[in-house]
């Protein structure tokens, strides 16, 4: 099988990863993708939302399979131009991929479906000043002030200070996007990646991700700093429950309005104490869960992901997972998230275990090219041994002014989390 892969960061490194390790696959082929991919696949240049130039690619390479990394293109409408070339693709289409590209639909889809999440109200760009205070006031204490533009995960601001939400609802609006006040949903995080295929719906290990900057969850939201798969807190039901609850009515209600969903169905859901409720869903594997989640799995991602494409996942033996626990942690750039700076040469990131992100090749130097620039994981009988993998490695990176979490899984690892 010969595979096309869209996209550019660590998860896409760690999709090409566990495909190059399916016999099944023949020939890898990434775009646009970086200085860390050549030694896995081909690197491509274009324009990754361009539903033609992804479609002529994919068919001057003979793809037998496209992977869609990132939601832009999906939302561009990337996998139906591949469809209506007869190329199989793993991603929704761009009706479906409105689960993600328009909060909006996801409420919309949620509410038929039954399913719980967070009330939320729209404040349109030209809003009055006294308009967004009179919306302010309706939420609260702490607010979630969301761009409601595709924003990957990073326009989210969450704070118990009134003012610095305001100024995110100022800046989104001078941005042209409108905004999405949502009310807070307390419990821990879940990350649930499911694929999907119509009603059949397959779900992944669950994850968490670590979505502010510092260390305790402190500092502004990011794109996420570091991810750990499984959850030993969950209850034993617990994936079961989200399915039941949550991924199956959704997947059913898509069907329903003929809008079938195939693909990655990502649920990032809150446990409180009233149950799981939906904090949004994303049309496309989690950065940086996936690459977590990956790093466990036993069972042929490409014949997986394929069987997705075409329709036969309902056919597909259970999966297969090693035991234990995997964990990511993000090497992020100087002045991450804010006003990353690139350009700086990196050393030491040799290691297997290390994923690549914002990286270019420079004058045969590897140097940071992103905001998050790399990835490194680590594997163990123990969520504790996983931590220690990672970070043995992690520490010996060198790239100025970079900065990681250095407690990511601890609250899980010191039994902190509880539902
Ligand atoms: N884990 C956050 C995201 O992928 O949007």
């Amino acid at each position: 099988m010969r595979i096309l892969v869209i996209g550019s960061g660590a998860r896409e490194h760690a999709l090409l990863l566990g495909l190059s390790k399916d016999p099944a696959v023949t020939e890898l082929h990434v775009v646009p993708g970086n200085a860390g991919m050549s030694a896995l696949a081909t690197l491509h240049e274009g324009k990754v939302d361009s539903p033609a130039e992804m479609t002529q690619l994919a068919t001057s390479l003979g793809a037998d399979l496209v992977v869609v990394g990132p939601e832009i293109p999906l939302v561009a409408g990337v996998a139906d131009a591949l469809r209506e070339a007869d190329i199989n693709v793993f991603g929704p289409s761009k009706e479906a991929a409105q689960i993600e590209g328009s909060k909006a639909f996801a409420k919309d889809v949620m509410s038929a479906a039954g399913v719980k999440t967070a009330h939320a109200e729209i404040v349109a760009p030209g809003a009055s000043e006294e308009e967004i205070d009179a919306a302010l006031d309706r939420f609260g204490p702490i607010w979630v002030v969301k761009d409601d533009g595709l924003a990957g995960g990073k326009g989210v601001v969450v704070s118990e200070d009134r003012a610095a939400a305001r100024e995110h609802v100022v800046a989104v609006h001078e941005l042209g996007n409108p905004v999405l006040l949502e009310s807070y949903l307390d419990g821990p995080e879940v990350s649930l990646f499911c694929l999907v295929d119509g009603e059949t719906v397959v779900p992944l290990l669950p994850a968490q991700d670590h979505k502010r900057v510092r260390d305790n969850d402190e500092g502004p939201n990011t794109g996420g700093m570091g991810a750990y798969t499984p959850l030993p807190w969950l209850p034993e039901d617990g994936v079961q429950r989200i399915v039941d609850e949550v991924c199956v009515p959704v997947a059913k209600e898509m069907v329903r309005r003929g809008t079938p969903y195939s693909g990655l169905l990502y649920a990032g859901l809150a446990w409180g104490k009233d149950g799981i409720a939906v904090v949004e869903f994303n049309c496309r594997f989690g950065d940086p869960e996936t690459q977590a989640v990956l790093a466990l799995l036993k069972t042929p991602l490409g014949v997986l992901l394929n069987s997705v494409a075409t329709g036969t996942l309902a056919e597909q033996p259970p999966l297969e997972w090693e035991d234990g626990y995997a964990l990511t942690v993000v090497l992020a750039a100087s002045g991450y998230p804010e006003s990353p700076r690139t350009g700086d040469e990196i050393t030491g990131a040799e290691s297997a275990q290390v994923l690549h992100a914002g990286t270019a090749l420079k004058e045969g130097k590897l140097i940071s090219a992103g905001g998050r620039v790399l990835n490194v994981i680590g594997t163990g009988a123990t969520l504790a041994d996983a931590r220690d993998s990672a970070y043995a490695v992690i520490k010996d990176i060198a790239l100025d002014g970079a900065h990681y979490r250095s407690d990511i899984a601890l609250p899980a690892v010191e039994g902190r989390i509880s539902i």
